[in-house]
């Protein structure tokens, strides 16, 4: 009665986010981490979206089979058909139909009246019924719906077979009390509400997403939509981590619980991060790089006398690493693989000798080795691209007395080993150039950003680019301690994302 379902929509709602793209691997990656992280719902695609959608649904089914998995379809029945093509093959299959119901959205966009609409809700619910017992309604805009024709849809789908009516607040719109009252109104107008689970969608364009979700939870409703960092549409979607550890600090208000293992938030939304190129802001609450962080004296003096005095919540629960000395140049192999066991990462042999060269590498140049170089480290060593041409080396001058030039060698499809040079107005654009002259593929660069992982001098500096090739965006990422290597690295990682994509479209 009082445990929450957490559906997490990473895949789905927080790929739909602008330049979010996941390529297959870094899909599956994800959805590993979030059965580790114990979601009981992933929601992996839309699958009549794109063949790529429909892959990663299908491939996701058969590998991840402790969590639900759930294929997001249009109220239609060949999207109906292909989600469950794609999603058949899990334990426990979901399909999630959703269907615009507000009076906006039939008089604007879909141009149909109340009554067809109420009907295509229900034969696409009674279709779908026939392939899986788990089938999930999503009345689209439900925020801007007038209550009583919500109420009569969701009474419909449900006697035609849904076992979850989602609420979604497409756009944002709602109040925590307004929307609280709406769930409110649920319970009491829908006569067999008791036959399925009501759950909510949040979406943050007024910053209320979270604050939404909490009341409609408080209000009854037992299954939540969310994202990691809270990634989606526009402003995003629910952040999973901060409904989750609002549920765990305020027990005494909520009284509900989870199925969430809250230690493996912290590498889940770095994970995240990572691929998706969408940085965590600093002052994000749970997961930022300071909300554990104590800068006033008065604070600083409280958390050591006492952390209860000005930390609601321990860092550690939600697993985030110390950023003490953790290893050194000393330290042998197997220190360095228990302490990556310690950290939540398992690697293969192959994996681990090439994360551990980097390591010895990195202890060279850099006094302190800590838990947050280690993290940036296994992320360099698990960019899951296919590597095209591979950054062998690059040599560059650069000051204020004459243009930046670069050479750089590249190891190239053909294994054969490819040398160019070039001028630039500063290092980065020599060197991107340079690779330019080699790869020889049209694009510009849309972003680029730099941040170093840890205090200190010689901090690692990770860069971050997004580039776009005929209307695609492309995210790459590289991390060094030199940072023009950082960049040299995200922007070969970004071009070989655009080749490998290439070679599979033809
Ligand atoms: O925001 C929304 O309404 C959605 C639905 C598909 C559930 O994402
Ligand atoms: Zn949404």
């Amino acid at each position: 009665m009082n445990k929450v379902i957490i559906f997490d929509t990473t895949l789905r709602d927080g790929e739909q986010a602008a330049g979010g793209t996941l390529n297959l691997q870094e899909k599956l990656d994800i959805a590993r981490q979030l059965e580790k992280l114990n979601v009981d719902v992933i929601e992996a695609g839309f699958p009549a979206s794109s063949p790529g959608d429909f892959e990663a649904v299908s491939f996701i089914a058969k590998e991840v089979r402790k969590p639900i998995i759930c294929a997001l379809t249009r109220a239609h029945p060949q999207d109906i058909e292909r989600a469950w093509q794609a999603v058949k093959g899990a334990a426990r299959p979901r399909i999630h139909i959703f269907l615009s119901t507000s009076d906006i959205h039939l008089i604007h966009q879909l141009k149909k009246n109340r009554d067809e609409i109420l009907a295509t809700a229900r034969d696409m619910v009674t279709k779908a019924k026939k392939y899986t017992s788990d089938i999930e309604f999503s009345p689209m805009d439900a925020s801007r719906t007038k209550p009583e024709y919500l109420y009569q849809i969701l009474a419909a789908v449900i006697d035609a077979g849904a076992t979850t009516v989602n609420i979604p607040d497409t756009v944002g719109y709602a109040i925590p009390s307004e929307f609280g009252k709406l769930i409110d109104g649920i319970f009491q107008n829908v006569p067999n509400i008791g036959k399925a689970v009501v759950s909510v969608h949040c979406h943050n364009d007024l910053g209320l997403a979270v604050a939404n979700s909490l009341e409609a939870l408080k209000r009854g409703a037992r299954q939540a939509e969310c994202t990691i960092n809270g990634i989606g549409e526009r402003a995003g979607n629910a952040s999973m981590e901060e409904i989750v550890m609002a549920i765990t600090t305020r027990k005494d208000f909520f009284d509900l619980t989870t199925g969430v293992d809250t230690r493996q938030i912290y590498k889940t939304s770095r994970m995240v991060s990572e691929m998706t190129g969408f940085p965590v802001q600093p002052n994000k609450a749970i997961v930022g790089a300071n909300a554990f962080r104590h800068e006033s004296g008065i604070h600083q003096d409280g958390v050591i006398k006492m952390p209860i005095t000005y930390e609601i919540m321990d860092p550690r629960v939600v697993g985030i690493p110390s950023s003490s000395l953790v290893l050194g140049k000393l330290s042998g192999r197997h220190a360095f693989k228990e302490h990556l066991a310690e950290l939540g990462y398992s690697m293969g042999e192959e994996d681990l000798n090439r994360a551990f060269t980097a390591f010895k590498e990195l202890a060279d140049k850099k006094k302190d080795v800590t838990d947050r170089d280690i993290e940036s480290l296994v992320a360099e060593e698990r960019r899951t691209v296919t590597e095209v041409y591979h950054l062998e080396r690059i040599q560059v001058t650069c000051g204020d007395c004459g243009m930046a030039t670069a050479s750089v060698r590249l190891g190239g499809p053909d294994s054969k080993i490819h040398e160019d040079a070039a001028l630039g107005t500063g290092p980065v654009d020599a060197v991107y150039k340079a690779i330019n002259r080699i790869v020889g593929v049209t694009n510009s660069l849309t972003e680029f950003t730099v941040k170093s992982v840890t205090e200190g001098i010689d901090a690692i500096g990770e860069v971050l680019i997004r580039l776009e090739s005929k209307g695609v965006t492309y995210t790459g990422r590289g991390a060094d301690t030199d940072i023009i290597v950082s960049s040299a690295k995200a922007y070969m990682n970004a071009l070989n994302r655009l080749l490998s994509s290439k070679k599979k479209t033809g």
